[in-house]
């Protein structure tokens, strides 16, 4: 490869090698502001290395033709596109995924993904997305893993390994494609939950916290990253040398290459450090090597090289490294490597990955709250199904689903596929989305679910009526697909107005009510928890939510998703997350309330929900933890195993998790981390014993010189279903 790069660039001129740094958009996909003019032409002079948003291998092919037969020195082109949880055939949204905590399964859809993508002519997927969150009211948590970072990092490990493969064998087919891992860094923590807002943290709390799933990233070899749009440390991301050298390169030995965020680099002179020509050149410089849209490469590296402002080695690093990945992915050799006509028909949306999505759809989905066993339904007598959500198609996908087909089953459908012929389902729309039309509008980016013109009244007078001649209401709420996703942030995270309304009628009907929550973020549900007697959040499963739903609705399957973000009680309490510090004046236990202790006057300091969370339709109970020695010696290990048991009457799988407290250190530590997680399948009645390894390397953290260290002394060890009920025991670390 070297040899290859090297004698391609030796034959370029400096405009083609800039022109290598350059990613227009083009197609007929939106997900940002600018738009690029004149492609074919840019590409046939060498100014272009990669497109993205074209999708179908005729249009790539027509394109890769025209750099690889009409332009000097015929470079392929990398296709890139938003494959985000899915193609055609759609994954629940990557939050919901992560509540599978089957990293099988988490693999599995990204190899499904790659292989439906590349069938339609893309070789770089945008993903994953794992940016750590402790803000619902940030609109992209829907896209992430979740608030903690040692699971975000297994995940972008599996979502890696699915796009590109492993090892050697990454690459070396048509059905795998390069990753991106993004939004490097930290974009998660914007304040006050606003999209795009300033992100500002300690250097220790970056590396114990929020960089630790970038870096899993570019341990499993991700061949790309995206830098993100805020700023860290007071610089831009993506001017920013410390994060783009010292740290992905210098310290993680990143090899691969940095594309920038859509105009995050043009978007560097609202942040008020510089011209186009003067961020251009900073950015180059602090260590990206592709600019996406903003042609600020294109259009200033060469005066900044002659004025000395960049280096001819600053550009040929940049190119080197975009031209290697072109390497890996086999363009060279084969520039039509993903232009085959006859594989969409073949690869994209067969039933076989679309039972794959069904399967990991239904153990995406957490159920939150089951009073007297109401669920699962009976498959005999009548349901009345209400909601705005219940016949929206185009919202079962939820948002980032640019390749989505628009017959995908809404829920009514998959409830009476599912359902059998014993059951007769009714349906009512109940209520719009929302009072204000301006803001179902602002919240749609163009998916509108479709408002009724009749009034309130008469919608719920519709549904009440529904509602009177079945044996059990399922109201499906919440929000809808893009109230989540860029640019979707929201100061009020209920349930909107104008459903809630609906929800407290069809209570007072005296009929049961099982709440099937759609949603892309945590939500205040505390009035609901208190009055609806089931509530299972489906989050939105993809192109087969409603058949998955129905399967866990009629107990088909038996639900086994768990949160991995704490659902706050009400928006004061946010920031709000599991592995907390304990601070100088932490309540005394069981006490919600201590004038001069860390509390709120008006609400608890724990969630609705916490981390981990999730029942099932039987119940585990779990044996005391059981550890194989006391003390942990610097070369030994510890086990620590516990008895899980079913003592319910149905078969069930559970996520048996693994915290670890550091009690006394040379920085603060947190209450608890996690640091090991298994799923068990357990019949009606079976125990199975689960260990966990502990050994010294999974007790290191970054103290206060950031030097990565494990301390000497006393750790308590708990293990539990979710990370409030846990069984506990303590070691020492010698
Ligand atoms: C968007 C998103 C990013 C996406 C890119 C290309 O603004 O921030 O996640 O990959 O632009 O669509």
């Amino acid at each position: 490869m070297d040899k290859f790069v090297a004698n391609l660039m030796s034959r370029m001129t400096l405009e083609e090698k800039i022109g290598q740094l350059n990613l227009p958009v083009m197609g007929e996909i939106t997900t940002g502001e600018a738009q690029n003019s004149d492609v074919a032409n840019k590409i046939r002079n060498g100014q272009v290395g990669g497109l993205f948003n074209l999708r179908g291998p005729e249009k790539v092919k027509e394109m890769q033709q025209i750099a690889v037969e009409e332009s000097r020195m015929k470079i392929p082109l990398l296709f890139g596109l938003d494959v985000i949880h899915g193609y055609e055939t759609v994954f629940p949204i990557p939050l919901a995924l992560s509540c599978t905590w089957n990293m099988q399964a988490v693999e599995r859809s990204a190899q499904i993904a790659a292989k439906e993508a590349s069938a339609d002519g893309i070789c770089w997927a945008f993903s994953p997305m794992v940016d750590i969150a402790r803000d619902p009211r940030w609109g992209r948590i829907a896209e992430g893993a979740g608030e903690d970072p040692y699971l975000g990092g297994q995940i972008a490990k599996a979502m890696v390994q699915g796009y590109q493969g492993v090892g050697d064998s990454a690459f070396t087919s048509n059905a795998q494609i390069m990753a991106c891992v993004k939004h490097y860094a930290l974009y998660g923590a914007a304040e006050a939950g606003r999209d795009y807002n300033t992100v500002d943290m300690s250097r220790i709390r970056m590396y114990n916290e929020y960089l630790y799933p970038y870096h899993a990233a570019v341990e499993a070899g991700v061949g790309s990253v995206m830098s993100s749009f805020n700023e860290i440390d007071g610089v831009p991301a993506t001017a920013n040398h410390w994060l783009m050298t010292d740290v992905l390169r210098d310290q993680w030995g990143f090899k691969g290459f940095v594309v920038t965020d859509y105009t995050a680099i043009n978007e560097m002179v609202a942040h008020g450090i510089g011209d186009l020509q003067t961020v251009s050149a900073r950015a180059l410089k602090a260590g990206i090597d592709m600019d996406m849209v903003g042609e600020g490469f294109l259009t200033t590296l060469k005066k900044s090289l002659d004025e000395g402002k960049v280096t001819k080695a600053d550009i040929d690093q940049a190119c080197r490294l975009i031209l290697e990945a072109k390497y890996k992915l086999g363009l060279f050799d084969n520039p039509y490597k993903f232009c085959d006509s006859e594989r969409p028909k073949k690869d994209i949306y067969t039933p076989e990955n679309r039972a794959v999505a069904r399967k990991i759809a239904s153990e995406s989905f957490v159920l939150l709250k089951n009073d007297n066993n109401l669920l699962p339904l009976s498959k005999k007598g009548t349901i009345a199904v209400i909601g705005p959500l219940a016949d929206a198609r185009s919202n079962m996908v939820g948002t980032w689903s640019v390749a989505s087909r628009p017959d995908v089953k809404s829920l009514v459908e998959g409830l009476k596929e599912t359902a059998g012929d014993q059951v007769k389902i009714n349906y009512a729309k109940g209520s719009n989305l929302t009072t204000d039309p301006v803001l179902e509008e602002h919240g749609a980016f163009g998916r509108l679910i479709g408002r009724d013109k009749r009034t309130e009244e008469e919608l719920r007078n519709e549904a009440l009526r529904v509602a009177s001649q079945s044996d059990v209401v399922v109201a499906a709420l919440g929000e809808s697909a893009e109230f989540t996703g860029e640019s979707s942030s929201r100061s009020d995270i209920s349930i909107p107005d104008v459903q809630q309304r609906l929800l407290k009628e069809l209570l007072k009907t005296g009929k049961p009510v099982v709440l099937v929550l759609f949603t892309g973020r945590p939500l205040t549900l505390t009035w609901e928890n208190e009055s609806v007697p089931a509530i299972l959040n489906v989050w939105f499963g993809g192109s087969e939510a409603g058949l998955a739903i129905g399967d866990v609705l009629f107990g088909d399957v038996n639900p086994s998703g768990k949160l991995t973000t704490s659902f706050p009680r009400n928006v004061g309490q946010i920031p709000i997350y599991y592995n907390h510090k304990n601070t100088g004046r932490p309540l005394e236990k069981g006490q919600w309330f201590q004038k001069f202790r860390s509390n709120y006057l008006d609400v608890v300091n724990e969630p609705l929900y916490p981390f981990g969370y999730g029942l099932s339709y039987t119940s585990f109970t779990y044996s005391d933890i059981r550890l194989s020695v006391s003390d942990l010696t610097e070369k030994g290990e510890l086990t620590a195993e516990v008895t899980v048991t079913n003592t319910g009457k149905r078969d069930g799988a559970e996520v048996v998790q693994l915290y670890i407290r550091d009690m006394v250190g040379s920085v603060t530590r947190p209450v608890k981390e996690l640091k090991g997680f298994e799923k068990i399948f357990l019949k009606a009645g079976e125990s199975k014993t689960v260990q966990f390894k502990i050994t010294p390397e999974m007790l290191k953290f970054y103290n206060y010189d950031l030097q990565y260290v494990n301390e000497p002394g006393d750790f308590q060890v708990m293990i539990g279903g979710d990370s409030e009920q846990v069984k506990s025991a303590t070691f020492a670390l010698k």
